[in-house]
């Protein structure tokens, strides 16, 4: 018959030895399980005189108490030793160099609209932004649409549940509602005050309802405004031609100033840039064919007034362009969609390196 030392010795001795969660198991069972060692030892003492069996018990049960206490520290050893083997096996090597086709692209719009800021950067325009959700009075009234004025149905407009005071609430149709919130930011008025000039260009998201190959429910403007006591009609033609040259990186693009209609600009043009087209495939420059691609004007007396900037005492000018059009025209991309799309093909083709950040000195981004 086992004796006690010799159960004891032969478990714990398994037990160090059990190399996994399986083996360990199987050396529980062997001892304490039902025709286990410790087991069987338990079942010896329902034939023995009390003392006898009081003596030996207390010995089963430090025994079977060591056991037990012997087999969960292994366990942790074990379940501790799993997980750095997975540790081990699932580990990232972050240093790993990127395969090249796996660097990013920067998207044309967004290059688009850098190369615009650049431009205009340079001429001392900053950077200036408003919401996407507008309400009435910023993309409508202060511009000068009065309520239920046609112009309005230029702009086919997303409509939003009205705001808590009964405003009502539009997506933008245009990005021109941030010429009411920089004029009327208290800071602009005292620096124009003060003698300063107005330049801010604004880049942002805009909607109109309306969906085909040339245009998308949702879309990129960026608007411009510039405001002192001087600025007149001559500094917009100026100001525009100076910026449609370096754009698309063509000196001698011809341009043309239509007369045209905005509320809230008076007068009001729409700009055409030379273009012809040779065997279907549009060139962009001297030619014998003109393509619009922004408006603007002298901003309307009214919208200054609105804004509570003194229309007798400031004047100056505001133009409007879609960046999806002008960067369809430089970059060549025939459909409005695939800028939506994210198809990383088209973006490894059309995208711009990181590291290209277009500059007038740097080169704009060909
Ligand atoms: N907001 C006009 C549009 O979306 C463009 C524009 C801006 C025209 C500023 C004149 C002045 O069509």
């Amino acid at each position: 018959m086992d004796d006690l030392q010799t159960i004891r010795a032969e478990t714990l001795a398994a037990i160090g030895a059990a190399g996994d969660l399986r083996a360990l198991d199987a050396v529980r069972v062997a001892a304490l399980g039902k025709s286990g060692r410790v087991t069987g030892q338990m079942k010896t003492l329902g034939g023995m005189a009390p003392d006898q069996r009081k003596e030996f018990g207390a010995l089963i049960n430090t025994l079977k108490g060591e056991i037990e206490g012997a087999l969960s520290a292994r366990k942790v050893e074990l379940d501790r030793a799993a997980l750095s083997a997975r540790l081990e096996n699932e580990r990232i090597d972050v240093s790993l160099p990127a395969r090249p086709e796996r660097v990013g692209h920067i998207h044309p719009l967004s290059q688009t609209m850098d190369e615009v800021c650049a431009v205009f950067g340079e001429m001392g325009f900053v950077w200036a932004e408003g919401p996407d959700v507008e309400d009435d009075w910023h993309n409508f009234e202060s511009l000068n649409f009065p309520p239920d004025h046609p112009a309005r149905q230029m702009q086919d407009t997303f409509f939003l549940p009205p705001r808590a005071d009964g405003m009502p609430m539009v997506l933008r149709t245009h990005t021109s509602p941030v010429q009411a919130r920089t004029l009327l930011d208290p800071a602009t008025q005292k620096m124009l005050k003060a003698g300063g000039s107005l330049r801010v260009i604004v880049p942002g998201r805009t909607y109109r309802v309306d969906s085909d190959q040339t245009h998308s429910p949702m879309f990129h403007q960026v608007e411009g405004l510039v405001i002192d006591r001087v600025t007149h009609m001559g500094h917009l033609k100026g100001c525009l031609t100076d910026f449609c040259r370096a754009f698309f990186e063509i000196d001698d693009l011809p341009l043309r100033f239509r007369p045209s209609y905005f509320p809230f600009t008076e007068p009001s043009a729409e700009v055409d840039i030379g273009c012809s087209w040779k065997g279907g495939e549009l060139r962009i420059g001297a030619g014998d064919s003109w393509l619009e691609i922004l408006g603007c004007g002298m901003v309307h007396p009214n919208v200054l007034a609105n804004c509570g900037v003194d229309p007798n005492e400031f004047q100056g000018f505001a133009f409007g362009m879609g960046i999806e059009r002008i960067a369809m025209l430089k970059y060549g991309i025939p459909d409005l969609r695939t800028f939506y799309e994210s198809d990383l093909r088209w973006l490894r083709h059309y995208g711009f390196n990181p590291l290209d950040v277009p500059s007038l000195t740097g080169g704009l981004g060909r």
